[in-house]
């Protein structure tokens, strides 16, 4: 549980609600979480769909994990407790952006069930779209993008996710992609056709 340090503060209400900004954007805000290993595909299919989105005149944009701790998480490691905060602070961002209206997409490696739950809670149900990037752990370590399994297999990093260090496979995601068997731009249609299906975005041609 995060401890809060914070009193004596209030909430304050704007004089625009989410809905408001949903009518004027043409799309209700959502939240696509991707969840897998490293080298899963999570960045190449939320790079893929927001381009997508955008191309059929939606807001979309993507929060990823490798990008994110460059900036506003980039005091957080990789232990378990560093991860906890990582994923806690982006279902609170994520939480934030759906109530922009905008479609967001997640990119976290995000390993342990319990902090995506909160995530999932945060955001909120019907919200949040779990998209696990069920790749194996051998093509992962075969395209090896950015040379970290080699790495963690010569012992030079510790504590690496489906190495020395757990990934918490969902048991409901919304949607299950096998980057070993669809492409990138197959799974942009899949995920927009779930979004469609849930009322974010309006079909083609409708
Ligand atoms: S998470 O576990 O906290 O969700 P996140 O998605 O933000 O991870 O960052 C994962 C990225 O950090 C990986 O794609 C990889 O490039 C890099 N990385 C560096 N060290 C590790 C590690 N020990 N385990 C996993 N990924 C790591």
């Amino acid at each position: 549980m995060t401890k809060i340090k914070a009193t004596n503060i209030t909430w304050h209400e704007g004089h625009v609600g989410r809905e408001e900004r949903e009518t004027l954007l043409e799309q209700k805000g959502a939240l696509v979480w991707t969840t897998g290993l490293s080298g899963s595909g999570k960045s190449t299919i939320a790079y893929t769909l927001e381009h997508a989105l955008v191309q059929r005149g939606h807001l979309a944009y993507v929060l990823d994990g490798d990008n994110i701790r460059h900036g506003l998480n980039k005091n957080l490691g990789f232990s378990a407790e560093d991860r906890t905060e990582n994923i806690r602070r982006i279902g609170e961002v994520g939480k934030l952006f759906v109530d922009t209206g905008v479609l967001t997409v997640t990119a976290f490696i995000s390993p342990y069930r319990e902090d995506r739950a909160i995530a999932r809670e945060t955001v909120g149900e019907g919200n949040f779209f779990e998209v696990f990037c069920d790749t194996p752990l051998e093509v992962c370590e075969e395209r090896d993008p950015k040379g970290l399994y080699k790495k963690a297999r010569a012992g030079e990093i510790k504590g690496f996710t489906g190495i020395d260090d757990p990934y918490e496979a969902p048991e409901k995601p919304e949607l299950v992609i096998d980057t070993s068997k669809v492409s990138p731009q197959e799974a942009a249609v899949q995920i927009c056709e779930m979004l469609e299906k849930a009322g974010k975005i309006s079909a083609l041609g409708e």
